[in-house]
């Protein structure tokens, strides 16, 4: 494409200064389209809802943050890379990069006016993006869309403690009840996230063919069997004769592996410059919210969610 002559944070900063906006302890949002943005990311959303040209064999990788991201981007390489990189070489791409560097971030992309990295990626791309469905580019979600969408939630229990201990990477006296009242209120970056999980359990429900909907706990309980579905989703289904292939691909991207890498263990990736690499693979576990909340905040954090998802037939 051609050079804009500002960035997206010059092009659409009136715009942004008319959202409304809260400001919560660490957290800088505004309030666009139903969702809490990070601030920095308004102009970035907005170029990529105008100016993104999906391919019909694009994968994009939604979550919200702290539920899976970085696990489902190393699981969606490894089975679309396998031929050229088979899971058990011992010179695979993740032994050598972050599963951030191996995908871009969407987000990041347009924020920073850089969308011509997008272009120029070979087919089929993989991205990822933390933006809920409705705000995903019309030709995205329109008419079925024109490409797939795979999409990882998690307990919002256990995503507000994954958030939290995040967040205290930058922040080490962040109190935990900090975080845990804007999840409840919906006030963080994304949320609120009952109404993000909900865009996309919408979506797969109206489409299974375009929108595949995961959950975190069940990639946990049966990450070979997800991985065969996730494979199928994508276009690149195992054969029978591939059994070994799946069990490769579920070791690579696990939690342990992937901990002990090198290259997990320091530095920081391209598009989370501000975050150490070891942020990312904390504990890897479903529960560990009983560590951080009293049971009197686990129940008035699923009385919110149970509340929000009535009648839609989700729940965590
Ligand atoms: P915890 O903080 O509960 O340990 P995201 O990638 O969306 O930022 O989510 C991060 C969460 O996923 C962290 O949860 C992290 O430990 C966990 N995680 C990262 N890689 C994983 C893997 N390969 N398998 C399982 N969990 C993983």
């Amino acid at each position: 494409g051609s050079v804009p002559d500002h960035t997206p944070k010059e092009e659409f900063g009136e715009l942004v200064a008319a959202l409304p906006r809260k400001q919560q302890s660490i957290l800088e949002l505004r309030l666009y389209q139903g969702f809490w943005l990070p601030e920095h990311w308004v102009p970035g959303t907005i170029v990529f809802q105008r100016r993104f040209a999906p391919r019909p064999d694009d994968v994009i990788l939604a979550s919200y943050p702290k539920c899976g991201t970085t696990w489902l981007k190393a699981l969606a390489f490894a089975v679309m890379a396998r031929d050229a990189h088979p899971p058990a070489h011992p010179d695979h791409p993740l032994r050598r990069l972050n599963p951030h560097d191996c995908i871009p971030f969407i987000d990041e992309i347009f924020a920073g006016g850089e969308d011509a990295k997008l272009d120029l990626l070979p087919s089929p791309r993989l991205m990822n993006t933390h933006l809920p469905f409705t705000l995903l580019p019309d030709p995205v979600t329109n008419n079925g869309g024109t490409c797939r969408v795979v999409y990882v939630c998690r307990d919002p229990k256990d995503m507000a403690v994954s958030l939290w201990h995040f967040l205290r990477r930058r922040h080490p006296d962040l109190p935990f009840a900090d975080t845990f009242e804007s999840v409840c209120d919906g006030t963080v970056p994304v949320g609120p996230v009952w109404d993000h999980v909900l865009s996309y359990w919408r979506a797969s429900q109206a489409n299974q063919d375009r929108v595949l909907f995961l959950k975190y706990e069940d990639l946990l309980r049966d990450p070979a069997g997800n991985v065969r579905w996730l494979a199928a989703f994508m276009g690149r289904p195992f054969l029978a004769d591939e059994e070994a292939a799946v069990q490769d691909v579920v070791e690579l991207c696990s939690f342990e592996k992937m901990k002990g890498l090198e290259v997990n263990k320091a530095g920081t990736s391209g598009a989370y410059k501000a975050m150490p690499r070891d942020a990312f693979f904390r504990k890897g576990v479903a529960g560990d919210w009983a560590n951080h909340m009293s049971p009197e905040m686990a129940a008035r954090l699923d009385g919110v969610v149970r509340e929000k998802l009535q009648g839609t037939g989700l729940a965590f």
